[in-house]
């Protein structure tokens, strides 16, 4: 078992520079095999994430290959099945978009149930397949398979979501893209990857509109081209490097970022005593004096993102107070919290709620990651904390951050990964 090793309490100086958005990526590589013809996708971060999927299509028949650093080409015309059922698929969450892929390319779709990170809660597509079925779609689940056909054809409708959810959001508009019609999903996402998977999708020739807004509408095309993108930056990535300036001290800056997409997160970080400059394309932070207690309520974007949260909380341990994080995204997504409390963090976990009591120092400790940006919490806490700390389960954190180890240790974190 691969593991970190972090000797903390030493502050970070230096550039980072970021690489393309995950939760981006991991949506635009299915809505790739909707071209007919090669999609050649730039800043991809090869995260295994990204890994996992692109083995996925391959297992399809679609040639998905890294031509280059960062660069993947993906061509589905040997595609022929509407069925992704290997073992692989159960293992990675993000497979279901082949669900709203598959509708739009064949009318009909079967994807194992999803996996990906547990948070302790229930990760329910209800939402999915609400739309789906306004679509046209029939959808059930047997033997562990999402199944969905549309025996009367697809035709564009309304789709209003109960709740803000990413996934769904991507999944109905990947099955609305090549269905006839006019699509209208209300109540959508507005997370910048979205926006992302909009603009790669109309690159194909796509008519989507109003993405990044909560009314996104879709007007269904005969047939989608090839086309070249390159993903945005990922804003939680930089999030997550920002924190560990503000927690280790020093000053730190992140490069190849979009400002605005930080918008909440460094709001939050300034709350907490940081002090922050930005350009076009940079953000540095820098933190010498103490960490203040600051409140933070998780939400859907333009709110403070949850998978910041964990980050923030690692910050927040340290600050001259009490601070109360809230998450109204997912509300049992503080496991983190007992490993913290193992370098002497104080934390008080409530559903949907933690309250962080600071203190003045943190100690080194054992600790294993339990989701992906737990993980980077930990590692937070690790660089910031007195001694040494060893963090086991990393392949979540490997899921998610490209490079990791060697973008901290440029602005002189001492962390190695160790080799069982
Ligand atoms: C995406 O997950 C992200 N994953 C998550 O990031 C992120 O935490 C989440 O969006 C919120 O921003 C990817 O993009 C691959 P949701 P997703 O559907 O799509 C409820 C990370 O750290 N819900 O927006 O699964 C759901 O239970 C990962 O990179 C329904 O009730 O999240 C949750 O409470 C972790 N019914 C809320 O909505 C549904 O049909 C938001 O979920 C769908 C969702």
């Amino acid at each position: 078992m691969d593991k970190y090793v972090v000797r903390g309490g030493k502050p970070l100086f230096g550039d980072i520079t970021i690489s393309g958005a995950k939760n981006a990526v991991v949506a635009i590589i299915p809505a790739a095999i909707l071209a007919e013809g090669v999609c050649r996708i730039e800043n991809v971060p090869l995260v295994s994430d990204v890994l996992t999927e692109l083995e996925i299509l391959r297992e399809l028949g679609v040639r998905a290959d890294v031509v280059a650093p960062g660069v993947v080409e993906i061509d589905a015309s040997r595609l022929h099945t509407h069925r992704a059922v290997s073992e692989l698929n159960q293992k990675f969450r993000a497979s279901y978009y082949l669900l709203g892929a598959f509708l739009s390319k064949f009318g009909k779709a079967e994807v194992s149930m999803p996996g990906g990170c547990n948070f302790g809660g229930a990760r329910p597509i209800d939402q999915h397949i609400k739309g789906f079925e306004a679509l046209g779609a029939e959808v059930f689940v047997e033997d562990g398979i999402i199944k969905a056909y549309t025996p009367n054809g697809k035709q564009g409708a309304h789709v209003y979501f109960d709740g803000v959810t990413v996934g769904g959001t991507v999944n109905v508009m990947l099955a609305a893209v090549l269905t006839p019609g006019l699509t209208v999903l209300e109540n959508a996402a507005r997370e910048p990857h979205i926006v992302d998977l909009a603009n790669f999708l109309n690159y194909m020739g796509a008519e989507i509109m109003g993405a990044g807004t909560d009314i996104i509408r879709i007007k269904g095309v005969s047939k989608l081209h090839g086309c070249t993108y390159s993903i945005i930056p990922d804003q939680i990535e930089a999030g997550t490097f920002l924190a560990a300036a503000a927690a280790a001290g020093g000053s730190v800056t992140v490069r190849n970022v979009t400002p605005k997409h930080l918008e909440a997160t460094l709001k939050a970080l300034q709350d907490a005593g940081a002090l922050i400059t930005e350009g076009d394309d940079y953000v540095t932070l820098s933190r010498a004096g103490r960490i203040l207690p600051t409140n933070i309520k998780a939400s859907p974007y333009p709110g403070f993102p949850t998978d910041m949260q964990p980050q923030l909380a690692a910050v927040l341990t340290l600050a001259d107070g009490v601070s109360v994080i809230t998450d109204d995204v997912w509300d049992t997504r503080f496991k983190y919290a007992e490993h913290l409390e193992r370098m002497g963090a104080q934390i008080s976990v409530q559903p949907r709620q933690a309250v962080i009591t600071g203190v003045s120092s943190l100690q080194g400790a054992e600790m294993s990651a339990c989701d992906l940006r737990a993980g980077a919490a930990m590692v937070i806490a690790a660089l910031a904390a007195r001694g040494e700390s060893v963090i086991t389960n990393i392949h979540y954190v490997e899921r998610g951050y490209e490079n990791i180890i060697q973008k901290l240790r440029q602005v002189g974190a001492d962390i190695e990964l160790v080799s069982e």
